[in-house]
């Protein structure tokens, strides 16, 4: 069972997160998603529509997601990795490189990011 780790907020879920996580899961069995919870947001001075117990929710209610945990702060990537035994660690290229040091407890693989969409994107085209 190969088990592979992302993170992200994922506020106002749109179909370049979907295609980053359906392909995070064909990596694998099982994806867990680390989502950053709101006060990290805060610290990473991102602001989501929707709070973390309803990202959460969203999250949860895709078949390719197996398991959502709070993301509360940088340093936590290899705790998690080891506690949740996770054999490969994916991010969106926009992080190309920058998770390079987790190499040393799994595969590290940074996927193509889909053009032309953002949470940021949508929430300034709908919310003005
Ligand atoms: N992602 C992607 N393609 C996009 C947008 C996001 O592959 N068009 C990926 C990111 O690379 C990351 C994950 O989705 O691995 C979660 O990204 P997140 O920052 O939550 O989404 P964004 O839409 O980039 O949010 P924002 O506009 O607030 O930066």
């Amino acid at each position: 069972m190969k088990r592979v780790i992302t993170y992200g907020t994922f506020d106002v879920l749109h179909y370049g997160h979907i295609n980053l996580l359906k392909r995070a899961k064909a990596l694998g069995d099982y994806l867990i998603v680390g989502l950053s919870s709101d006060e990290f947001n805060a610290v990473k001075n991102k602001k989501s529509y929707y709070n973390y117990e309803q990202r959460k929710k969203i999250l949860e209610s895709l078949r390719f997601v197996d398991l959502v945990i709070p993301e509360d702060n940088w340093e936590q990537k290899v705790s998690d990795i080891k506690e949740f035994r996770a054999d490969i660690f994916v991010m969106g290229d926009d992080w190309e490189g920058k998770f390079d040091f987790l190499k040393e407890h799994c595969a590290v693989v940074y996927l193509s990011r889909t053009p032309d969409v953002s949470s940021s994107m949508t929430k300034e085209f709908l919310l003005g």
